[in-house]
């Protein structure tokens, strides 16, 4: 597609190696999503403890008819952006609902795995023949800045699925705030967010009996392996959930089982892991209700409404940009 890998390996290895090298060492989880990593995020959203994706298909299969009536100020045309699209499975409950309710609109899934973004084209032309769908392929942050370029329909952008779980609360609202900045009057945001409720359940959705998470956690030392010529050992690494009811933070682990070196090719350079010591790979941030009011008003919007599902377990929150008035 448009980029050449190149830079993209890069800007990999230089993160990793700047995160290795750090005290604790980190890996970011914008990585777990190369071709293998997408597959097994599919694999997670089936799991039974992974509530998530079932509180939202709720939501969007109960709620669709009033979402479109929120989304649609006027019967103008619009574009329906989805950051992360991911395999759209959410999604095409909603695009089913407008399309059939007569809703005029080009689909725009963005998405860094053009494996995921090939399949969603090919799922969704079948699905919905009469439906335009341009698919773009990128890092969502830099596709937010040519966004206005693209078009200068209506957008109402989906960030579902708790993605922004992934930054922590100050990041994301500079995340919402340059989206803000790449947003026009009626347009709107659409977010995701899993709220906070029993820890047990949390930890459990991010703990898997069959060890799916674990395996998607797994999965990016083995793209390390892959791309960058590394040869981490992944069974001396075990994947560690926690999940932290004060910060409400859900986070995870790989911890070394034994003090191990590993070596880099791409890096020319080695890493040392004593036993028992972690990488931090993830956070997946839980909300209340006035901290998502408060990210709102710090990034510029405002809350125009809040659909949730039937126990509460998780809030799609319509977000409509507020600009001062000359
Ligand atoms: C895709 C970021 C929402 O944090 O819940 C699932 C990723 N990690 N299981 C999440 C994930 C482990 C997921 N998000």
């Amino acid at each position: 597609m448009t980029n050449s890998t190149k830079p993209q390996t890069d800007e990999f290895a230089r993160d990793v190696l700047e995160g290795l090298s750090a005290t604790p060492k980190r890996l970011s989880s914008k990585y777990f999503y190369d071709d293998e990593g997408s597959r097994l995020f599919v694999e997670i959203m089936k799991l039974p403890e992974y509530y998530l994706t079932q509180s939202e298909l709720e939501i969007f299969r109960e709620q669709a008819g009033e979402i479109h009536r929120e989304f649609e100020a006027s019967s103008a045309p619009f574009d329906l952006l989805e950051l992360g699209a991911g395999d759209g499975s959410k999604t095409s409950l909603l695009v089913s609902r407008f399309l059939d309710e007569g809703a005029e609109f080009r689909y725009i899934p963005v998405d860094i795995s053009s494996e995921a973004l090939g399949y969603l084209e090919e799922k969704f032309s079948e699905q919905f023949p009469g439906l335009e769908i341009k698919p773009v392929k990128g890092d969502y942050f830099r596709t937010l800045t040519t966004l206005s370029e693209r078009s200068s329909r209506r957008k109402i952008v989906l960030f579902l699925g708790s993605n922004i779980g992934n930054f922590r609360d100050r990041q994301a609202v500079e995340f919402f705030q340059h989206l803000h900045d790449s947003l026009n009057e009626n347009d709107l945001l659409f977010i995701g967010f899993d709220l906070h409720k029993n820890p047990k359940t949390i930890l459990n959705a991010y703990d898997d009996a069959q060890g799916i998470t674990s395996r998607f956690n797994l999965n990016l030392l083995r793209r390390i392996n892959r791309e960058l010529d590394a040869n981490f050992d992944i069974y001396e690494f075990l994947h560690y959930a926690s999940y932290h009811p004060i910060e409400k933070a859900a986070r995870s682990f790989l911890i070394s089982q034994k003090q191990q070196t590993v070596t880099i090719g791409a890096l020319e350079r080695s890493f040392e892991f004593k036993q028992w010591e972690p990488i931090y790979m993830e956070i997946s941030q839980k909300y209340d209700l006035e901290t998502i009011r408060v990210m709102a008003e710090q990034s510029g919007f405002a809350i125009q409404q809040n659909f949730f599902d039937s126990v509460n377990f998780y809030v799609n929150s319509l977000w409509k940009p507020e600009f001062e008035k000359e």
